[in-house]
């Protein structure tokens, strides 16, 4: 079975992909961590797998890049409905089934929890059928406090487990303070807005200020 963390969010661009870049730059030389996309909408324009590879300088190994790949930028429902194709969960997963022991998954979702992926699942059955637990992206914006606390309920009545949450935009100590008192969660990271994200920037944040706590230390290293 897979070990490692889905990177979910509380929305679709709320900064997944630059954070699971991120932490192939804090976490990368500690253990050995493998990308993974299972659902991609706006496809070839929008491809996180290969910005991953890019922010993060990924070697081949470090993606896998197996997975459904749609061209409308939809929800999964219906990229998948233009598409001409029904997303079956069980299709989904196969790549989960063959993970090698030894690497921990960085899985992104698409958009945030209660994503439909078709007319029966939604992207919380897609977490909790890989058993693997959660990490939060969210804004530090005005909204940040309640989009984050019901992403949190979603998944807690799912019973998935929360690594963590992290931050992106203009540090608010207010906000971070509350989402975690709230929320009963540990605020591994706040990002801030960068004037252009690249994999140097990505790195000294990343080294410097991503989970000092090595929180996810457990998660990622074990
Ligand atoms: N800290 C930051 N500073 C500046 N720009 C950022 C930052 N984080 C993310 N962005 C930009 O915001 C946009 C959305 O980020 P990202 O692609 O990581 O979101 P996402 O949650 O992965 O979106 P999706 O739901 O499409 O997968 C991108 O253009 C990205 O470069
Ligand atoms: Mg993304």
């Amino acid at each position: 079975m897979m070990r490692g963390l889905f990177i979910t969010g509380t929305g679709t661009n709320i900064g997944k992909t630059v954070v699971s870049a991120s932490l192939f730059h804090r976490y990368r030389l500690l253990t050995e961590l493998r990308y993974w996309k299972p659902v991609q909408t706006g496809f070839p324009e929008d491809d996180d797998t290969a910005t991953v590879g890019r922010l993060a300088r990924c070697h081949q190994r470090e993606i896998c890049d197996d997975g459904v790949r749609l061209k409308q930028p939809l929800s999964p429902h219906l990229a998948a409905a233009y598409g001409g194709v029904t997303l079956n969960l069980e299709a989904l997963i196969e790549p989960s089934r063959s993970w090698p022991a030894t690497c921990r998954a960085l899985v992104e979702g698409a958009g945030g929890v209660l994503v439909p992926l078709s007319s029966t699942h939604l992207m919380s059955d897609l977490i909790s059928a890989l058993a693997i637990p959660s990490l939060i992206v969210a804004t530090s914006c005005l909204g940040t406090i309640n989009h984050t606390l019901l992403t949190l309920e979603a998944l807690r009545t799912r019973a998935i487990g929360v690594a963590g949450v992290v931050l992106v935009g203009e540090p608010n100590a207010d906000n971070r303070r509350s989402i975690e008192t709230y929320g009963n969660v540990a605020v591994i990271g706040e990002m801030p807005r960068f004037p252009t994200v690249n994999c140097t920037i990505l790195k000294r944040w990343a080294e410097t200020e991503l989970d000092r706590a090595n929180i996810l230390e457990s998660y990622l290293c074990r």
